[in-house]
């Protein structure tokens, strides 16, 4: 056993050496650039911050791409991922992204946690910061959870895995890098947000997202799924990044030239009262297909942050057809989440 761990020990040597990016896009040192503690949602986040968390996600890309993928940046750093709702993509990609880095990874599911005695959200994150986390990865059904534990917290950072239909801003990163990488930028690209815009914590993240680094938004939905409490007169508001944000219900007109088509889950488990009158008829005006697609560009990405409902928010044929990258959204999402644990949990330079 001894000589295998030596071995293992010498092939990994050629992996510890990662470098990620030192400085950002103006030329600032890193810490400079990158100065929260916490990662709540894209909004607070400048151009700046987007483009250095894209550009520290790409070097964790080459560390996936070699044959050894381990590299010893976070050793001796605690991850302990929290999830309060389901999930297969994001609690698998942080595990991965911390053990990748070396961190010691540790999962609570609810339903085993001290929660199902009645603990409460506070005294449970309190316990985790007392036995030494240095990360918390938080997913919630309350919007604002993982906020509050950001605010009590003294020295553990938080990454909101989802909250409610508030945010989700790593699925919100993914998305930017995949487009990043499969179309060479995202600045004017025509993005449509296609379906369950109002309750999908993700299309409010991506919003941020693509609107801050100049890519222009189009929300089509049934006006009861649109998102009207976040626009909030912000269309109208000259130099807000949702001032270029277009609403148009037509999935055939909004689909017209498009550079990608993302197609979003309905949220029946967060809708408080019936928003479409049938599923057949959601499907038959706001499901994404091969006819809708073919009105987009020819090389259109088609996305989707996964799970699906094939046959209803999209077809089988083009979930799974040439221009989907709803696969490479997944391995993309490891090496953006390998970026932000990098940012948040690397020790400081002093
Ligand atoms: C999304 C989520 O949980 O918000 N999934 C994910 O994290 N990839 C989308 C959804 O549930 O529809």
């Amino acid at each position: 056993m001894q000589g295998r761990s030596k071995e293992v020990e010498s092939r990994a040597t050629p992996a510890e050496s990662i470098t990620p990016p030192t400085e950002g896009s103006n030329g600032a040192s890193v810490r400079k650039v990158w100065q929260h503690r916490h990662l709540l949602d894209l909004d607070t986040l400048s151009m700046d911050e987007l483009e250095l968390l894209l550009k520290t996600a790409e070097t964790m890309q080459g560390v996936l791409q070699r044959d050894v993928k381990k590299v010893p940046t976070l050793r001796g750093r605690v991850i302990i991922t929290l999830f309060y709702e389901a999930s297969t993509r994001t609690r698998m990609g942080f595990e991965m992204a911390g053990k990748l880095l070396s961190a010691d990874v540790i999962n609570i599911t609810v339903g085993s946690s001290s929660v199902v005695k009645g603990e409460t959200l506070l005294d449970t994150i309190l316990t985790l910061q007392a036995s030494t986390a240095d990360v918390i990865v938080i997913r919630h059904g309350d919007s604002g959870a993982p906020y509050m534990a950001a605010r009590v917290l003294t020295h553990t950072s938080v990454v909101n895995a989802g909250d409610g239909a508030h945010a989700h801003p790593t699925q919100g990163l993914l998305d930017l890098f995949t487009v990043q990488k499969q179309l060479g930028s995202l600045t004017g690209r025509k993005i449509v947000l296609v379906g369950d815009i109002a309750y999908s914590r993700v299309a409010r993240s991506d919003l941020w997202g693509f609107t801050r680094m100049g890519a222009q938004v189009v929300l089509c939905a049934p006006p009861t799924l649109l998102p009207w409490d976040l626009l909030n007169g912000r269309t109208e508001c000259q130099g807000h990044p949702f001032s270029s944000v277009e609403i148009e219900p037509d999935l055939r007109k909004a689909a017209r030239d498009a550079d990608v088509v993302m197609a979003l889950r309905l949220q029946q488990e967060r809708q408080q009262a019936e928003r479409i009158p049938s599923l057949r008829e959601y499907a038959r005006y706001w499901q994404v297909n091969e006819e809708v697609l073919s009105l987009a560009k020819p090389n259109a990405l088609v996305m989707h942050p996964g799970p699906m409902n094939e046959g209803v928010e999209i077809s089988s044929s083009v979930a799974h057809g040439a221009q989907s990258v709803v696969e490479q959204q997944v391995s993309n999402g490891l090496a953006v989440r390998m970026a932000v644990l990098y940012l948040l949990g690397a020790p400081r330079e002093q």
